[in-house]
């Protein structure tokens, strides 16, 4: 499963690209916003750091005043991956970019039917939210597991993205479900190397090292 950081932090995705952990990175208005920078700008210096998909999502609603967004937007680098929403302007903008050999994320899906849509559509990723589906009552992990059926079904090349991930659970499940990618904030893929028994086991190899009085070098 590749590993893609949601935030719009270049420090976050610097320090994560080190550690060989960043196949991709996922943005939104509201995280540009959290950034505090210019979108444009945000987005060149990610595409920067790392050489998989970049998304940066357009505002528009309408057909149009998608693609004039799109133009700006993927004129950025090669690896942008433009984000439109699950409506059937979006449908038709990734229809029309992804023929012109542009990635495109279609975002905010919540049901399999939309994701069918989307792949129907030729979207490069869709991207079902399961931490905002849990949050009103329903699986998330269950949605993804539905699409990921229906799309073996078909043999769709669309790439499931599971997006609003908040807990290492999620991340588990989406591996074991099979989804080709999962993104997440930063601080829960930091979560994932954490472990009682690794801090306890350190802890014990230091003071029995100490103990031993010997030094490396
Ligand atoms: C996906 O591309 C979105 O940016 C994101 O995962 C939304 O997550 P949230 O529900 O935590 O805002």
């Amino acid at each position: 499963m590749k590993f893609f950081a949601d935030t719009a932090d270049t420090n976050d995705i610097r320090d994560l690209a080190d550690a060989g952990l960043l196949d991709g990175v996922t943005t939104n208005p509201s995280l540009i916003n959290k950034s505090g920078r210019d979108f444009l700008e945000v987005v060149r210096e990610i595409c920067g750091i790392v050489d998989g998909p970049v998304s940066a999502e357009v505002v528009a609603l309408d057909y149009d005043g998608m693609m004039r967004e799109a133009e700006i937007v993927r004129k950025i680098a090669d690896n942008v991956a433009v984000k439109v929403p699950l409506t059937i302007d979006g449908l038709k903008a990734c229809k029309t970019l992804t023929d012109d050999g542009t990635m495109v994320n279609v975002t905010l899906c919540f049901s399999a039917n939309q994701a069918l849509l989307a792949a129907k559509a030729g979207a490069t990723f869709v991207s079902p939210f399961v931490g905002r589906h849990d949050d009103v009552g329903f699986d998330g992990m269950q949605l993804i597991g539905d699409i990921r059926l229906i799309y073996d079904n078909y043999a769709f090349d669309t790439e499931i993205l599971v997006a609003s991930v908040r807990h290492p659970v999620h991340v588990l499940e989406a591996a074991k479900i099979g989804a080709d990618v999962m993104t997440a904030p930063p601080s829960v893929i930091k979560q994932l190397v954490k472990h009682p028994l690794t801090d306890k086991g350190i802890e014990g190899f230091l003071a029995d090292w100490s103990k031993s009085g010997q030094k490396i070098g």
